[in-house]
C-alpha cells in the first residue's frame, strides 16, 4: 500500500527518492510522486502508473546541493489513480506525502473552501498542505503551523512536510502509520519501513504514535503532545539481502521454491528431537490461559483458521478465529484467561494492529506472529514469534502462508507440551512429520512442468470451487484467495460437505471443482462429496496420492503419514496451479490489479 520516503542533506535526492520508492514498490501502488525544493527551486513531478513513468518524467532532472525531498507511492483511497490525486500534495509554497486516512477531511476541506482554499484533488491529504499553510500564513512560523495542523487531525497518519518558508527543515508526525527516520551522521532518512533505508542509513528510529516533530541542521527534534523528547536509535542492518528474482519469472514463482528451504529456518532452534522450544515466550507464558483467539485477515486468517484445529485436536485448548475487520465491531465479549493472537505477514495491517490494541485495552495478553521484526505489531504485542520467511515480495502470500502455519503448529504443540495434553509418544510423531515437511514443499521439475500443462484447461469456465474437509477446508480458501487474486477469475473455498447444501446448483461442466483428497484425513467422506459433483457433470481436478477415477485432471501426490505434510504438499500444487493460470493469462503475477501488499487502511 502507500508508501514515503524523505530526506535532508546534500546529497543527490532524485535517486535517493526513486531507489527508496522502488523498495516499497512490491506493497502495492497506482501513482507515484517526488517533491524537492533547494533553497528557492521547487520541483515536483508525478506520474500514474509505474515507477518506470517517474523515471522517465525525471530523467532530465538532477538535484543540486543541500535539500529537502519527499516522496510517494499511492494506492488510491479518495479519488481516482490520477497525476492530481498523487502526492506530494502542493498548497501554495509548501508539499506534503501522507500514508493512512484522515477521517476528518471533509469537514476540514469545508472549512478552508469556505475561506476560499482551491483544492485541487480530490484526496484527503490534500487538507493537510492547506490547512498548514493557514496556519503559516497567519504565524510565520512553519513549526508551531506544522503543530496546529497535526493538533486538527483525525484517523490514522505517517505525514512528511516540507515548505519553501522553511528550506532546511522537514516536519513528520506518525499516528498510526508506520514511520521511521534514518541516521548517517548528518543525513537524515525517512520511510515508512525500513527496507528503503538499508544501505544508507546506519541507525534508525521507529516513530511511536502521537509523535511528531522536525530536522534542522542533521538533528531530529522530536514531540509528543506539548514536549520535546529524548529518543534511543537503534542499529539498522547493512545487510542488503534484497529479494532479487534469482531467474525466476516472478517474485511470487521464487518464494514458492523458497518454502521449502525457509521452512526449515523456521524450525531451526524450536524444534527439538523431544519437544518444542519457544524462547521468545517466558516460561510461564501460558499460566492463566484457558482459551485462544486469533485475530488475521487475508491469507493469514487462513492459516488461523488451519491453527483452529490444530489447538483444539492437539492442545486440547479453546480456539477462535476472527477476521480482524469484523471483530473490531463486534463489540466481542473477552476474558481474561484468553490469549490473543495476531497473525501477520507485514505486520502493519491496519485492521489486525487495530484489533490488537482493542485485545491489549481489554486486558488480554497478547501474542503476534510476523513475519517483520520491528513492525508495528510485533512492537504493540507482549510477546512475538518470528516467521522468518524472509522478505515476501509477491503481493499473493506464499511462504508467509507456509511458514505461519508451521509456527502455528508447533505452537500447537508447545501448548500441548506445557499443558500436558500430548503425550510424549504423540509429540515425538508430530515433530518426525514437521521434518518431513522441507520435503513435502519441493517443487520437482516435473510438477512445475504437470502443473503448467493443465493450467491451459482452467482459463474460462464460469468458476472455481476448491473443496477440502477439516484443515483442507482452510487450505482451499487459501487456494481459492490464491487464484482471484492473480488470475482475476472467480473461485470460492468451501467445506467439501457443505456443497450439497446450495453451490452443488451450480455444477456443470464449465464449473471447476479443485478438489483436496488427502488420504490421512477423511478421504472416504470427500471422496463421496467429489463423486456428488462428478455426477452433475462439474470438471473435477482432483489432488491426491490415491488415483481417482472420476477425475478429469489428476495431480498426484506423495502417500504420507501425516495430514500436515500433505497440507503442506497440497499447498504448492494450489499455488502453482494460481501462477501457472496467471502467467497464461498474461497477468502482472506479482503486482496483480487493485492489490496491495500491506494493507495498512483499514
Ligand atoms: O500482512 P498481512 O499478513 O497482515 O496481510 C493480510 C492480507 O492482506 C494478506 O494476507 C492478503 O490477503 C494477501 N494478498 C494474500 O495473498
Amino acid at each position: 500500500m502507500c508508501g514515503i520516503v524523505g530526506y535532508i542533506g546534500p546529497k543527490e535526492k532524485k535517486e535517493i527518492l526513486l531507489d527508496g520508492l522502488q523498495e516499497l514498490e512490491y506493497r502495492g501502488y497506482d501513482s507515484a510522486g517526488i517533491a524537492i525544493i533547494e533553497g528557492k527551486k521547487l520541483h515536483n513531478f508525478k506520474a500514474i502508473g509505474k515507477l518506470k513513468n517517474l523515471r522517465e518524467k525525471t530523467k532530465n532532472y538532477t538535484s543540486e546541493g543541500f535539500g529537502i525531498s519527499i516522496g510517494h507511492t499511492r494506492w488510491a483511497t479518495h479519488g481516482k489513480p490520477t497525476e492530481l490525486n498523487a502526492h506530494p500534495h502542493l498548497g501554495a509554497y509548501s508539499y506534503v506525502v501522507h500514508n493512512g486516512i484522515i477521517e476528518n477531511y471533509q469537514e476540514l476541506k469545508e472549512e478552508l473552501q469556505a475561506e476560499g482554499v482551491n483544492f485541487l484533488s480530490q484526496t484527503d491529504t490534500e487538507t493537510i498542505v492547506h490547512l498548514f499553510e493557514k496556519y503559516h500564513n497567519r504565524s510565520n512560523d512553519a513549526f508551531p503551523a506544522f503543530k496546529e495542523t497535526i493538533e486538527r487531525l483525525e484517523g490514522a497518519y505517517g505525514i512528511l512536510l516540507i515548505t519553501e518558508a522553511a528550506p532546511d527543515m522537514i516536519f513528520f508526525a506518525k499516528n498510526g502509520s508506520p514511520m521511521l527516520i534514518g541516521f548517517d551522521n548528518e543525513d537524515v532518512y525517512f520511510a515508512s519501513s525500513d527496507t528503503p533505508l538499508i544501505g544508507k542509513a546506519k541507525e534508525v528510529y521507529y516513530l511511536e504514535d502521537g509523535e511528531y516533530g522536525y530536522v534542522k541542521d542533521g538533528q531530529v527534534h522530536l514531540f509528543n503532545k506539548n514536549e520535546e523528547i529524548g529518543f534511543t536509535k537503534q542499529t539498522l542492518t547493512a545487510d542488503k539481502a534484497l529479494a532479487q528474482k534469482d531467474g525466476y519469472r516472478f517474485f511470487m514463482e521464487k518464494e514458492i521454491y523458497e518454502q521449502s528451504r525457509v521452512m526449515g529456518e523456521t524450525m531451526m532452534g524450536r524444534v527439538l528431537d523431544d519437544g518444542i522450544a519457544l524462547d521468545e515466550l517466558d516460561k510461564d507464558f501460558f499460566e492463566d490461559i484457558n482459551a485462544i483467539k486469533i485475530c488475521a485477515c487475508g491469507t493469514s486468517y487462513h492459516s488461523a483458521l488451519t491453527s483452529a484445529y490444530l489447538f483444539e485436536r492437539i492442545a486440547k485448548i479453546r480456539c477462535d478465529i476472527e477476521i480482524a475487520s469484523e471483530f473490531r465491531y463486534k463489540e466481542p465479549l473477552l476474558t481474561g484467561d484468553t490469549l490473543f493472537i495476531t497473525i501477520s505477514q507485514s505486520g502493519e495491517t491496519a485492521d489486525t494492529l487495530e484489533a490488537l490494541k482493542m485485545a491489549k485495552r481489554a486486558g488480554l495478553k497478547s501474542l503476534s506472529i510476523c513475519n517483520v521484526d520491528n513492525s508495528s505489531i510485533v512492537r504493540e504485542s507482549d510477546a512475538a514469534i518470528l516467521t522468518r520467511a524472509g522478505i515476501e515480495k509477491g503481493v499473493a502470500s506464499t511462504k508467509a502462508f507456509a511458514t505461519q502455519t508451521m509456527v502455528l503448529w508447533m505452537l500447537a504443540l508447545y501448548v500441548g507440551q506445557e499443558r500436558n495434553s500430548i503425550s510424549s509418544d504423540i509429540l515425538r510423531q508430530e515433530i518426525d512429520a514437521m521434518l518431513h515437511t522441507p520435503k513435502a514443499l519441493i517443487v520437482t521439475d516435473k510438477l512445475h512442468a504437470k502443473l503448467h500443462r493443465l493450467s491451459k484447461r482452467y482459463l474460462h469456465g464460469h468458476g472455481f470451487f476448491f473443496i477440502g474437509r477439516d484443515i483442507f477446508f482452510p487450505l482451499a480458501l487459501e487456494g481459492a484467495l490464491k487464484l482471484k487474486e492473480i488470475s482475476y477469475l472467480h473461485a470460492e473455498g468451501y467445506p467439501a460437505g457443505e456443497m450439497k447444501h446450495g453451490p452443488i446448483a451450480l455444477a456443470d461442466s464449465e464449473l471447476f471443482t479443485i478438489a483436496l483428497m488427502p488420504k490421512t484425513m477423511h478421504y472416504d467422506k470427500i471422496k463421496s462429496n467429489v463423486e456428488e459433483l462428478s455426477a452433475r457433470d462439474a470438471t473435477i481436478c482432483a489432488i491426491s496420492p490415491e488415483p481417482f477415477d472420476l477425475a478429469d485432471d489428476f495431480v498426484q501426490t506423495q502417500y504420507s503419514s501425516h495430514p500436515m505434510v500433505e497440507f503442506f504438499e497440497m499447498m504448492v500444487v494450489t499455488q502453482l496451479l494460481a501462477l501457472e493460470i496467471s502467467i497464461r493469462l498474461g497477468n502482472d503475477v506479482d503486482m496483480p490489479r487493485n492489490l496491495a501488499k500491506s494493507v495498512t487502511v483499514e
